[in-house]
């Protein structure tokens, strides 16, 4: 009887705790694992995002930059950390194409997170460095159909947005170029800036600020429409390259096995993030945009994912997107 006393005051226990843990989450500060370096677009949306979030969960969102690897490094943090709310991963298309193209990662893709919902999605833009010979999209395709391995772009990781940008264009120019890879888009556009790369093709977050502070030359838009705020600047597609287009967006994650109780209450603070007005001003001037309101939800989020595993395979398996 006594045995059974103690284990009915156990569970108990257990039931209670768990029903804390629930009550106060967030008890404390909450990590956001950026998986690229400081500096790029990646990291300038989760900061937007994360302290936004930091005022409605009443806890800090602490940036944590875990570079490496196309993005693939960070996700493997976070896909290994605790599920109980306290770590949590932004990532971009690139987890989706790190499925093909990363074939020993430690975790599986499909089943290793916990989709919290969408955050933004954008175009990529055509940048070069300033004393770069060609003013014009069109100049810019002859230059680099011309130049091929002469040529350098830089991209932020196998497997980066930056990257994936770089092989779409090979293979709509039938060109190989030379390849530098960086741990984010903010080394790389450092880089750029400073000469010692020629082109890259990296978000809109962060070419519009560089394009607009004349410290890079800007090309085109890799998405079917102009961007109302690069709106001289053309389409890939007006630019000739017809069948180019290339959008990219950032979902917010948390590791498989998070409580639902705790995915609903990071939902509620991303939504709330995302209708505040200081993220949605910063979001316009960037040229970068939220998703329509029903499609915030964790489930949009996961159809979202495994549409683009699905999309990236596709491409990939039949070599269109291969260094
Ligand atoms: C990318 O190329 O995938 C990103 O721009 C990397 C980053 O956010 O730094």
């Amino acid at each position: 009887m006594r045995i059974l006393t103690r284990a009915i005051a156990a569970a108990a226990l257990v039931l209670s705790s768990g029903a804390l843990h629930a009550e106060t989450y967030p008890a404390r500060s909450i990590t956001l694992i950026v998986p690229f370096a400081a500096g790029g677009p990646s990291d300038a949306i989760a900061r937007l995002v994360g302290q936004s979030m930091s005022q409605s969960l009443g806890q800090q969102v602490v940036i944590e930059n875990v570079a490496g690897a196309g993005g693939t490094a960070g996700a493997a943090r976070a896909a290994k950390a605790d599920p109980d709310g306290y770590t949590l991963l932004i990532h971009h298309v690139a987890l989706a194409a790190g499925a093909s193209l990363y074939p020993k990662l430690t975790y599986d893709t499909m089943t290793a997170f916990a989709p919290l919902g969408l955050v933004n999605s954008g175009p990529m833009v055509l940048m070069s460095k300033k004393d770069y010979p060609a003013n014009d999209a069109a100049a810019l395709i002859a230059k680099l159909k011309a130049d091929g391995m002469k040529a350098t772009l830089a991209h932020a990781g196998v497997g980066s947005n930056s990257h994936l940008c770089t092989l779409l264009l090979q293979k709509a120019l039938g060109v190989t170029f030379t390849q530098v890879a960086y741990r984010g888009t903010g080394p790389a556009m450092n880089d750029l800036m400073s000469g010692q790369v020629d082109v890259l093709c990296d978000q809109s977050t962060t070419a519009v600020p560089q394009i607009e502070g004349n410290t890079v030359k800007g090309f085109a838009v890799t998405s079917k429409e102009r961007l109302p705020v690069l709106k001289d600047l053309p389409t890939l597609q007006e630019a000739g390259l017809k069948d180019f287009a290339f959008t990219i967006w950032h979902g917010l994650y948390a590791p498989a096995g998070t409580p639902p109780e705790v995915v609903a209450t990071l939902n509620k603070a991303l939504l709330q993030a995302l209708d505040d007005k200081n993220v949605q001003a910063r979001f316009a001037e960037v040229g970068t945009q939220l998703f329509p309101a029903d499609q915030r939800t964790p489930a949009a989020h996961q159809a979202q994912f495994a549409r683009e595993v699905a999309t990236w395979q596709a491409v990939i398996g039949k070599n269109e997107a291969k260094n």
